[in-house]
């Protein structure tokens, strides 16, 4: 009979990204702002990628004293080419900005719906595009688009969303394979309603197209789904960004997390 040994007490090393640089849009807000706070206190260099200036200059003023750096790159993701420029040299990518808007489809603006996949879908090609030599070059690389559970299931009234948001999880699967012998991975995180200005914004929205009360669209539309009937906050979902740029993630490739509360469980 062998004597029963005590296992090694498991040790999870802190999350380190010191030497690394990461890109993340939509960073002056919601999740985006998370996810560079997060990354920066584990040592990143972060490039804080957004439209809004100021949102960026505070993100900055909230960064100091973690052990990385944010340094604020405002621009506009409509401008592609500008986008891919910004994405090149980095080692860890964060695709985040997003934009909403509830309309039922025969009143949706095609202007609206071409801006939405351009932010959601098209600039995150042309920044992984960007991204890609660096990371191939040196061997390692991590892609994280945020997408939603909007990517896995559709709702009402949220048509260049859903296909955004469907596009960009084929991306991330395409990238996952290309990018495998590279070392490079690519996944989605998919958030159910997480607290931040977005949904906020669409409250009011919501309300109109469901034909309901503002105060009743929190737990008759948005959580009406969620087995946790609570919004997820942005720090909750900055922690499964880090998950996939860690070490213990390098397996990890051409999936999707579901953080929904239960949401896709139905
Ligand atoms: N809030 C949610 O419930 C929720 C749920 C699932 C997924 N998401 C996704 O998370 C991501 C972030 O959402 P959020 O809730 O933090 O939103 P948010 O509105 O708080 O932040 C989005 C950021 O993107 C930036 N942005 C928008 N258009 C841009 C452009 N053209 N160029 C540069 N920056 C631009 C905005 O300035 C803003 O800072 C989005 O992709 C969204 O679809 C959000």
């Amino acid at each position: 009979m062998t004597a029963s040994r005590a296992l090694p007490a498991p040790h999870v090393p802190p999350l380190d990204l010191g030497g690394r640089t990461a890109l993340v849009t939509g960073a002056a807000g919601g999740i985006g702002r998370a996810c560079a706070l997060r990354l920066a206190a584990a040592g990143a260099k972060v490039r804080a990628v957004d439209r809004d200036a100021e949102g960026l200059e505070a993100l900055a003023e909230g960064a100091r004293g973690l052990g990385g750096t944010v340094e604020p790159h405002v621009l506009d993701l409509t401008d592609l080419d500008a986008a891919e420029l910004a994405a090149a040299g980095t080692d860890v990518l964060v695709n985040n900005a997003g934009l909403q808007l509830v309309r039922p489809i025969e009143e949706f603006p095609p202007d609206v719906f071409h801006t939405v996949l351009t932010v959601m879908l098209e600039a995150p090609f042309r920044l992984i595009r960007g991204a890609l030599p660096h990371m191939y070059g040196q061997g390692w690389g991590r892609v994280v688009n945020v997408s939603s559970v909007h990517g896995l299931r559709a709702s009402a009234y949220k048509s260049a969303y859903v296909a955004a948001k469907h596009g960009l999880e084929g991306l991330s699967k395409t990238t996952a394979l290309e990018g495998a012998p590279h070392g490079v991975t690519s996944n989605c995180v998919n958030p159910g309603y997480v607290r931040t200005p977005l949904v906020e914004r669409q409250i009011a929205d919501q309300a109109r197209a469901h034909g309901i009360p503002e105060e009743r669209v929190l737990s008759e539309v948005l959580l009406q789904d969620s087995a946790v009937k609570r919004l997820i906050e942005p720090e909750e979902v900055a922690e499964a960004v880090a998950y996939l740029c860690g070490p213990r993630a390098s397996f990890v490739t051409g999936t999707s997390l579901v953080l929904d509360g239960g949401w896709t469980a139905h």
